[in-house]
C-alpha cells in the first residue's frame, strides 16, 4: 500500500463514519418512535426487554445456564506455542427477546447439558431476576426454548373485544381469550357435539356466549337457536339483540322449550336420514358446514330451568317433572347424535351438579368451562374429578371479583386445565352485528328436502331409535 492509497482511504473515513452514525441515528429514531407510540404497559415491557438483554450474560452464568468448553479450539492450540494450559471457554446461550403488553418473550438457545429441563428449573429464578409474576418455559423446536415471562397477571386484567363483523377465517373456531401467559386460546368446535359452561351468577357465562355469537354471526354457515331460562320473553333478556339472528328463541316456559327441543330433534333425525344423499358423506364435517347445511348451535342458558327435578304430588308439579325429564331426554339425543350432522349444544348453568345438567348429558360434552365456583364439589361437577389434582386451575380460586370473566377449561383431548381471561363484548357492538347479519337467519329445516320420518332413524352412535 502506498502512502497515496492510505491518504485516499483516510479521505473516505469521515464519510464512512457519517454513514455509520446515520444508521445508528435512524435505528435510534425507529426505536424512539416505537417506544413513544406504545401504550404504558408496552413501554414498561420494552424497558424490561432491554434490561433482560443487558443482564443476560451474567445471569445465565449465575443460574448455571452456561456450558464450559475445556477443549481448546484448533486455532487456540496453534497459537499456544508455550504449552501453557488453555483457559476453558464459557459458552453463554443466545437470547433473542421480544415484548408485548404483558411482558417479554425470549428465545434462548440450548447448549450441551443445558436444555428444556435446566431452563424449567431456572424459571422461578428468572421470574425473580426479570421481575415477572410468572415464567413458563416451553420447547417448540429442537435447539432452543421459548421463555415467556409475564410482568402482569393477564388473568387479572379485564379485556374488551370488538368483533370484526367479517366471516371468521376458520369454520367453528371458538376464540376464547388469553391464558395465564397472555397467549390466545381457541377451541376447534368442529366435531364437538356439546359444551358446558358453569359458574356462579354474574361471572361471565352469558358474556362468553355473547362473544361467540358476535364472532360467528356474520358467517352464513351457522344458524342459532336459543332457550334462555332466565326470561319469560325475549325482550327482557340478555339475548334480546340476538333474537333476529336466531331461527328460534324460547324463554323459561318448559312447554315452549320442549317444543323447541323436539323441533331440533326432528331436524337431527331428518338430517341423519338425508346426510348421505344430500352431502354424499356420512358426517357433515367431512365437507364442512355450508349455507345449505349450516352448523346449528343450540344455546341453553340457565339450563337448570329446563331440567331440574320438580318434587311434589300435585298434578301441575307432576306435569312439570315429566316435561323436565322429556327435555333432558331430547337434549341428550342432540348431544349424543347431533355431532355428525352439524348440531352443537352449548349449555350454561350456575351449578353443573346433576340436577342442573343431567350427568348423562354433561358427560358426553367434550368441552367444559367453569367460571368461579363456591365449593370444591361444584368445581368437580363442572370440570370432572381431575380438577382436584390441579389446584392452581380450580375455579374455587376464581371468586375474587378481579376474576369476573376468567374461566378454567378442560378439553377431553388434552390433559390438564387452562385458565382463560375472556374478553367482554359491549352490548352495542353485539347489537350492531346482530342487526347487520339478521338477513342471514334461516330455519335449517327449511333448507332440507321433504322426507317422511316415520320409519328411519339412523342415529350417530347406532343406539336405539327414538319413538316417533
Ligand atoms: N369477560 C368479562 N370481562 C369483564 N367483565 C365481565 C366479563 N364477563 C362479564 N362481565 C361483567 O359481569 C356481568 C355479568 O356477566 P354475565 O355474563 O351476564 O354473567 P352470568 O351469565 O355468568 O351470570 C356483565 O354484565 C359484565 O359487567
Ligand atoms: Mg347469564
Amino acid at each position: 500500500m502506498t502512502l497515496n492509497d492510505v491518504s485516499e482511504v483516510m479521505g473516505y473515513a469521515p464519510l464512512l463514519v457519517g454513514v455509520g452514525l446515520a444508521v445508528i441515528a435512524v435505528w435510534a429514531l425507529v426505536w424512539a418512535i416505537r417506544y413513544l407510540r406504545a401504550d404504558a404497559m408496552t413501554r414498561q415491557s420494552i424497558r424490561q426487554a432491554v434490561r433482560v438483554r443487558r443482564t443476560w450474560k451474567r445471569l445465565a452464568q449465575m443460574l448455571k445456564l452456561c456450558a464450559t468448553d475445556r477443549m481448546p479450539t484448533a486455532l487456540a492450540s496453534l497459537a499456544n506455542t508455550e504449552g501453557k494450559p488453555v483457559k476453558p471457554r464459557v459458552l453463554v446461550p443466545t437470547l433473542k427477546v421480544t415484548h408485548d403488553a404483558y411482558g417479554v418473550i425470549a428465545r434462548a438457545g440450548c447448549l450441551p447439558g443445558v436444555g428444556l429441563e435446566q431452563y424449567q428449573k431456572a424459571a422461578p429464578h428468572l421470574a425473580d431476576a426479570w421481575r415477572c409474576t410468572r415464567v413458563a418455559v416451553t420447547q417448540d423446536e429442537p435447539g432452543s426454548v421459548v421463555i415467556r415471562g409475564v410482568r402482569l397477571d393477564p388473568l387479572k386484567f379485564p379485556t374488551e373485544h370488538r368483533p370484526t363483523g367479517t366471516v371468521p377465517q376458520k369454520a367453528a373456531q371458538w376464540e376464547l381469550g388469553v391464558d395465564e401467559y397472555a397467549q390466545p386460546v381457541s377451541v376447534d368446535l368442529r366435531q364437538v357435539p356439546g359444551v358446558t359452561v358453569a359458574g356462579l351468577p354474574g361471572k361471565g357465562k352469558t358474556s362468553l356466549i355473547n362473544r361467540l355469537l358476535s364472532d360467528w354471526a356474520p358467517a352464513p354457515w351457522v344458524q342459532f337457536a336459543c332457550a334462555d331460562g332466565k326470561v319469560s320473553a325475549a325482550y327482557e333478556g340478555d339475548y334480546y339483540a340476538w333474537v333476529k339472528r336466531m331461527f328460534a328463541f324460547v324463554g323459561d316456559d318448559l312447554e315452549e322449550a320442549n317444543k323447541l327441543f323436539q323441533r331440533l330433534v326432528d331436524l337431527r333425525r331428518k338430517r341423519s336420514a338425508l346426510v348421505l344423499d344430500v352431502l354424499g358423506v356420512k358426517s357433515m364435517w367431512d365437507v364442512g358446514a355450508s349455507e345449505k347445511w349450516p352448523l346449528v348451535v343450540l344455546i341453553v342458558d340457565e339450563a337448570h330451568t329446563y331440567f331440574r327435578d320438580h318434587k311434589g304430588s300435585d298434578k301441575r308439579t307432576k306435569e312439570l317433572a315429566a316435561l323436565a325429564a322429556e327435555n333432558a331426554r331430547l337434549v341428550e339425543d342432540l348431544v349424543k347424535k347431533g355431532r355428525s350432522v352439524g348440531i352443537l349444544v352449548i349449555l350454561a348453568t350456575q351449578k353443573s351438579t346433576g340436577d342442573a345438567i343431567p350427568t348423562f348429558i354433561r358427560d358426553v360434552c367434550p368441552v367444559g368451562l367453569s367460571f368461579a365456583q363456591k365449593t370444591a364439589e361444584a368445581a368437580v361437577a363442572a370440570l370432572g374429578e381431575d380438577i382436584r389434582d390441579w389446584p392452581d386451575a380450580n375455579p374455587i380460586n376464581l371468586q375474587d371479583p378481579a376474576y369476573v370473566g376468567v374461566a378454567s377449561m378442560n378439553h377431553q383431548s388434552q390433559p390438564g386445565f387452562t385458565r382463560i381471561r375472556t374478553p367482554y363484548v359491549p352490548d352495542e357492538y353485539a347489537a350492531e352485528i346482530a342487526h347487520t347479519t339478521k338477513h342471514l337467519t334461516a330455519d335449517p329445516a327449511d333448507l332440507l328436502p321433504a322426507i317422511d320420518l316415520t320409519k328411519e332413524d339412523p342415529g350417530d352412535d347406532g343406539s336405539t331409535p327414538l319413538a316417533a
